[in-house]
């Protein structure tokens, strides 16, 4: 049961601040078991925006959720493709938006279409293109705390994101 939204007692409804959760890990292996337990959360049309530099952990990150729902094969870092599909019994559509300069190359993409709903769509970088991305979603945001120990700051922007949240 989604608790976003409700009548409280004395009938006013209460609209919960954005949902918030931090995870801590001590090593790659670490970060993609987390990615995979993210990715057992995750349900069709979700969106996850990865935030963090170079070498902060978003393509490990992915490719432990790319487990997680079934799919098989390893998720590259698709710097040079911009897309990279992957068949699990969702879709997983895994973008890197680290070259792209403008939001206007973001709608050329036809990305529109990705976020028909069907599939779960994990982005890098993706606060290079907040205003190209659907209101409701899942915000990660690495810290490199230090050679090995990072932060993940996971914020839900809407409720299907608070969801994935809950079902962590
Ligand atoms: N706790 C950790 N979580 C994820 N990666 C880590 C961690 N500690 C060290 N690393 C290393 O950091 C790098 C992360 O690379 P990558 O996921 O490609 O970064 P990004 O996609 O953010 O640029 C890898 O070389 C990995 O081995
Ligand atoms: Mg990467």
């Amino acid at each position: 049961m989604p608790p976003s939204e409700g009548a409280s007692g004395d009938g006013a409804s209460e609209a919960r601040a954005a949902a918030e959760r931090t995870f801590e890990t001590s090593s790659e292996e670490e970060t993609r078991r987390l990615g995979e337990r993210l990715g057992k959360a995750l349900g069709p049309g979700d969106v996850v925006g990865l935030i963090g530099d170079l070498g902060a952990g978003k393509t490990v990150l992915a490719q432990g959720i790319v487990a997680g729902l079934g799919g098989r094969e390893d998720a590259v870092s698709p710097s040079f493709t911009l897309v990279n599909v992957y068949e699990a019994p969702l879709p997983v559509y895994h973008l890197d938006f680290y070259r792209l300069g403008r939001e206007e190359d973001v709608e050329s993409l036809g990305f529109r279409d990705l976020l028909d709903g069907r599939g779960v769509v994990l982005i890098e970088w993706a606060d290079r293109v907040p205003a190209s991305l659907p209101g409701d979603r899942l915000e990660v945001a690495f810290r490199r705390l230090d050679e090995r120990r990072r932060a993940l700051r996971m914020r839900a922007l809407g409720p299907a994101a608070a969801r994935i949240l809950e079902r962590l």
